[in-house]
């Protein structure tokens, strides 16, 4: 037996959840299907950033309260070079925009809760997960839960399943283009338990490499080197991790990196990818199911929650008004903002990473653009605006 909903939706990342979550708030039902189990959802530890526009969403959705209470709100970021630190002070430079350091997991967590507190219907731990029609005007979903062979029939299907995305792959061959870049570095992450070592993320370029400095509360810190994205973690002992850290965070007043017990080491590889349009028929694809960015500039969770409030305005318009503009537009609507996300963030990684093949030349260019970034106004500000992220286009 089949059973129904307005919008079916593929995955309980935050794209899928926070879709949920808009939809419940506008009068429309969904059901999220998602093959992890809470725990896993609620544990995997990702980003850490995020921009004025998604505390703002999140705040006004309802769904505020543990993050203005508990997350770290910075004035701007540090940028290192040269053993000299300079200070972007984002919030004076965008008109009182700020940058909230709250990890992708608590955003989780907050969203699973208000969608259990609201009887929502998220699947967890579910397998087989395929989808039906999604050329018809009645879509389904079918997938076994405890064994058993489940199907969703939806008015839509959100296809919010990540990177590999089966959704995605549902799509007929031919109507997507897919434009992507592979970078040759990738980032050794670290939690460390010690206090922090600043008071806001460092961004640093070092001549052996790229290093981060990020927080996660008064006493686990999140810390970043560029590192070979075929390296091995067990090719790192705390030892080398901490050498390292140390030479490309070094200043030449004495900076001190607070180290501690390492108790999380993660490899993320990286890459661009866009795939356009980002819907087919009534399968609508947001967040990384469409676009994945390099972490540099921390734009993944803010692009996903940036798509899925176009779409959660577009099911409104529709359900409320049988207006399709906005479903008609979706993607167009979301691409200016993903293209933009691209931009900013393959240009912080190009300026901050060192590649095998770069020369002297690149090095020297590269300290120039740091060197003009953290004395002029303009191009702080535009560093700024993009990181604090761009308004929303429909405002
Ligand atoms: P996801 O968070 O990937 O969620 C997709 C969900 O769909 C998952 O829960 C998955 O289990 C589920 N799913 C997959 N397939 C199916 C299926 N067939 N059926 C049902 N469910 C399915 N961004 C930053 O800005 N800064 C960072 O430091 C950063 N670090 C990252 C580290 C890692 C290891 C990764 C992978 C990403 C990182 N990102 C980072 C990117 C950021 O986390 C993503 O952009 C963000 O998670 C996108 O959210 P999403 O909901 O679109 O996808
Ligand atoms: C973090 C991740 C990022 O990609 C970034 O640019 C800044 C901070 C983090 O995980 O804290």
């Amino acid at each position: 037996m089949s059973e129904r909903t307005q919008v079916g939706i593929v995955g309980a990342g935050p794209a899928g959840l926070l879709l949920a979550h808009l939809l419940h708030r506008a009068g429309i039902e969904s059901i999220v299907i998602e093959t992890r189990t809470r725990a896993e959802v609620e544990g995997t530890i990702r980003a850490g950033v995020l921009e004025q526009g998604t505390v703002d969403m999140l705040t006004e959705a309802g769904v505020g309260e543990r993050l203005h209470r508990e997350a770290f709100f910075h004035r701007g970021v540090y940028l290192r070079f040269n053993g000299e630190t300079h200070h972007i002070d984002m919030q004076e430079l965008t008109g009182g925009k700020r940058v909230t350091v709250y990890a992708q997991h608590e955003v989780i967590k907050d969203l699973v809760k208000a969608r259990l507190d609201a009887k929502g219907d998220v699947r967890f731990g579910v397998a087989d997960v395929k989808l039906e029609g999604i050329d018809s005007s009645r879509p389904a979903i079918v997938f076994t839960q405890d064994g058993e062979a489940k199907r969703i029939e939806c008015d839509f299907i959100a296809g919010c399943d990540g990177s590999h995305s089966m959704s995605r792959h549902s799509i007929p061959p031919g109507v997507l283009t897919r434009h992507d870049r592979v970078y040759p570095f990738g980032w050794f992450g670290i939690s460390v338990e010690a206090p922090p070592s600043s008071d806001e993320l460092i961004y640093a370029s070092h001549d052996r490499g790229f290093a981060l400095v990020s927080t996660r509360a008064p006493m686990l810190q999140r810390l970043y080197l560029q590192c070979d994205p075929n390296d091995k973690v067990g090719n790192w002992s705390d030892d080398r991790i901490w050498t390292e850290l140390r030479k490309r965070l070094e200043t030449k007043d004495g900076w001190v990196l607070e180290e501690g017990p390492i108790v999380q080491k993660i490899i993320v590889g990286m890459r661009s990818v866009v795939v356009e349009p980002m819907r087919h028929g009534r399968l609508f694809l947001a967040g990384d199911a469409a676009h994945v960015v390099p972490p540099t500039g921390a734009k993944g969770l803010n692009l996903a929650a940036a798509d899925v409030r176009v779409l959660a305005r577009a099911f409104d318009a529709f359900y409320r008004r049988g207006d399709e503009a906005g479903l008609e537009g979706y993607s167009a609507t979301c691409l200016r903002r993903v293209w933009k996300g691209q931009r900013f963030s393959w240009w912080m990684t190009t300026m901050l990473h060192r590649a095998d093949t770069d020369t002297s030349f690149d090095r020297k260019r590269q300290l120039a653009e740091l060197d003009y970034l953290t004395t002029s106004r303009a191009a702080m500000t535009s560093l700024a605006e993009n990181y604090v992220g761009l308004p929303f286009d429909d405002r």
